[in-house]
């Protein structure tokens, strides 16, 4: 394994080639075994890369630092999502991996975003589930046509739907592919969740496997 790989991960091969490849981004206090049964179930024989967060809030992993509920250190998300860009590069050196698809939860939705502002050539696109805005003075970025869903949760307590509604406009105008979706659910996931990021992935696997 390469000195790059500075995120503790778990990886597991593709055991079907067409399928896209997944970034697995936890939660607040998860880790890198969390989102493995949810990228299982919703891209079957995807190739699965699932790092862990390095920064420590009472012990809970996360992937930046905040100052309070929905309150981010800026500085800390643009460095950590950095580092986290060039962790996936030595990765899909490392494994042969195209540009994975973001699979990403709460505040690993949060820097799945941020991610896309500032370092979008590491994503081939994103599932961003209960996402907010990440950075509010956010970088001028040029997303072409990146495939992009977001799924808000129209009773979620921690993310208001005007910044929901805010971060997929920015991205949209960025150029992204958006999808918006809002679910009767609140922040947590739910099978709604499963069933739409299934179906927005087998849509864009069969669109790839159309113009090869
Ligand atoms: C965050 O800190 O990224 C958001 O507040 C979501 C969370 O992790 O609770």
């Amino acid at each position: 394994m390469t000195e790059a790989l500075t995120f503790v991960h778990r990886y597991e091969p593709a055991a079907r080639s067409s399928a896209p490849a997944l970034l697995l981004l936890h939660g607040t206090g998860g880790n890198e075994d969390d989102l493995l049964p949810l990228g299982q179930m919703i891209a079957p024989g995807a190739a699965l890369l699932s790092p862990r967060g390095k920064v420590l809030e009472h012990g809970m992993p996360r992937f930046f630092r905040r100052l309070a509920e929905g309150v981010f250190d800026e500085a800390d998300v643009r460095a950590r999502a950095l580092e986290l860009a060039d962790f996936i590069e030595a990765a899909r050196e490392e494994y042969g991996l195209p540009a994975p698809v973001a699979l990403g939860y709460s505040n690993g939705a949060n820097i799945a975003s941020a991610l896309l502002y500032l370092r979008p050539e590491v994503l081939g696109g994103a599932i961003l589930l209960r996402a907010m805005v990440p950075l509010s003075a956010a970088p001028e970025a040029r997303l072409d046509g990146k495939p992009v869903l977001i799924l808000s949760g129209a009773m979620d307590p921690i993310v208001p739907a005007a910044n929901a509604g805010h971060l997929a406009s920015a991205l949209q105008d960025a150029g992204a592919a958006v999808t918006h979706r809002t679910l009767p659910v609140g922040h947590e996931l739910s099978q709604a969740d499963i069933g739409a990021a299934r179906n927005w992935l087998a849509a864009l696997e069969a669109g790839a496997s159309a113009a090869a």
